[in-house]
């Protein structure tokens, strides 16, 4: 199970020095999904998710439009404290992000919010930053689905930024709307290996000689456009998993 594999992880020596891993925490039957970048001291302490003043920002952006932390998943990119708070190092991210992919898998988001420069570059398989990014849905292939992603500035940063907190706040209000879209068109099952992160990149029987998700870092020309979907494809209600397979409840 993910949540038991990333509890005990030791594939990077961040391992050495975390107190806790924080896998993440909220509702795994979750709309909406909130990435942050790493824990920092507050996190690694106590196991949890943007428990310091970031989180009490979010919270109260959530609060504004009327959403609570138990209506969303938040986790982050690494599951343990680098240490000083530093930025995460291309290998750690590297070790860490098949976690990553199995938790939107089992979570199934339809919107996922990527906080700051280190999630949007993940999930978008690009070096854009967020200053262009941020407050603009695009449909992308996570975790082998379509999702809604919706790019916003970290609330860390917002923190002391007057005029990016406000950015962020107006990003913020238009998450009802964007999560009022639902559930993008999902990509036809088996298909094309441009349009698979790289979870699916392993599947994809097309191109057997791609590995994970490293290689398709590698290689930034089999990111493509969102596929042709079969017409009953395209309202197919999403089944749903349940939300103990998380390990959480
Ligand atoms: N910043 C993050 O990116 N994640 C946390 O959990 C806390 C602060």
């Amino acid at each position: 199970m993910v949540y038991d594999e990333a509890m005990g992880c030791v594939r990077c020596p961040l391992h050495e020095t975390r107190t806790t891993v924080v896998f993440g925490a909220g509702n795994a039957d979750a709309e909406l999904m909130f990435i942050g970048e790493a824990p920092g001291a507050n996190e690694d302490k106590q196991g949890l998710p943007f428990v310091g003043q970031a989180g009490k920002l979010l919270d109260k952006l959530l609060a504004e439009i009327g959403m609570e932390r138990r209506d969303v998943f938040v986790l982050n990119v690494l599951k343990c404290r680098p240490p000083g708070n530093r930025d995460p190092h291309p290998a750690e991210i590297e070790s860490c992000q098949d976690y990553l992919w199995r938790q939107v898998e089992l979570i199934e988001p339809t919107v996922i919010c990527t906080l700051g420069n280190f999630s949007t570059k993940l999930l978008r398989r690009d070096g854009t930053g967020i200053s262009r990014l941020h407050g603009v849905e695009e449909v992308r292939i996570v975790g082998g689905r379509a999702v809604r992603l919706y790019p916003l500035f970290h609330p860390a940063a917002a923190l002391y930024t007057p005029r990016m907190l406000e950015t962020l706040r107006t990003d913020f209000r238009r998450l009802p709307e964007v999560l009022a879209l639902g559930p993008p068109p999902q990509p036809r099952v088996g298909a094309e290996p441009a349009l698979a992160d790289g979870r699916g990149l392993d599947a994809a029987p097309a191109l057997p000689d791609v590995g994970g998700a490293s290689a398709e870092l590698a290689q930034p020309d089999l990111l493509g456009p969102i596929p042709e979907l079969e017409p009953e494809q395209q309202s197919a209600p999403i089944e749903r998993k349940p939300a103990a397979q998380l390990g959480l409840f």
